[in-house]
């Protein structure tokens, strides 16, 4: 199965990527981890990637496709993947397109999880991230078993540089103006999916792999 998970900066994307990969014992594919492991290396192209990130701008399609595409060829591809927070606009999606022609395979499902405006600002703001190992917790609806301490390595745990209020509004913005037209490209391809996103983690989880198990 070749899943794209589509939706709004704090929606539940990567929360629901790691269950879902899990489950289906697919590789999960996220840009922005990959983008924040390129930072962490503190090289040239890290720099750049920085420059756009740290204001919530889309990282230039070029440089995004590239690291999308090496990612993908690798082998443990072949029996499918996840691809979280990818694409986010029509280039990335009609180059996705031609990734998978070039294998000769397809994308198979697009899932939208959809979520109020209300509920993205409480679920970000109470996001916390271990710098070490990434994992991500909520201070209220995923909470670390130690407060303020990652529960795979202990580290302490912050706040995602840019998880703060006007740049998640900003990185809204951009979403409503670039990602969402990128819906109508897998409706009309028949393969999209919208999951209602306002509830439980477990709830959102049942709704996308009942859809996946039917399959
Ligand atoms: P990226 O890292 O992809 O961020 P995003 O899309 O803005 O989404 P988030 O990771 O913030 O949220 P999420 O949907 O994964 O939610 P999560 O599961 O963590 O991208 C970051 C940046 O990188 C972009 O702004 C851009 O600069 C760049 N970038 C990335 N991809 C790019 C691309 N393709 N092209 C160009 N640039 C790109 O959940 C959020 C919180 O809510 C967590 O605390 C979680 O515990 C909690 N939670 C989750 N689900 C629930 C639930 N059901 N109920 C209660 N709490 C919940
Ligand atoms: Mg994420």
């Amino acid at each position: 199965m070749r899943i794209v998970l589509l939706g709004t900066p704090g929606g539940g994307k990567g929360t629901q990527a790691k269950l879902i990969c899990n489950y289906f014992n697919i590789p999960h594919i996220s840009t922005g981890d990959i983008f924040r492991g390129k930072i962490k290396e503190g090289t040239a192209e890290g720099e750049v990637i920085s420059s756009y990130m740290e204001k919530g701008q889309l990282v230039p399609d070029r440089l995004t496709i590239s690291l999308v595409e090496e990612r993908l060829i690798k082998d443990d591809c072949k029996n499918g993947f996840l691809l979280d927070g990818f694409p986010r606009d029509e280039k990335q999606a009609e180059a996705l397109d031609l990734i998978m022609n070039k294998k000769n395979e397809q994308v198979n499902f697009a899932f939208l999880i959809d979520v109020s405006k209300e509920i993205i600002l409480d679920r970000v703001l109470g996001r916390r991230v271990c710098p070490v190992c990434r994992e991500s917790y909520h201070v209220k609806y995923n909470p670390p078993k130690v407060p303020g301490k990652c529960d795979v390595c202990g580290t302490a745990l912050v706040h995602r540089p840019d998880d703060q209020k006007e740049i998640i509004l900003d990185r809204l913005t951009i979403y409503n103006q670039t990602t969402q037209p990128i819906l109508e490209f897998y409706e009309k391809k028949g393969i999209l999916h919208k999951i209602k996103g306002d509830g439980g983690i477990q709830d959102i989880f049942s709704q996308i792999s009942g859809v996946l198990k039917e399959a």
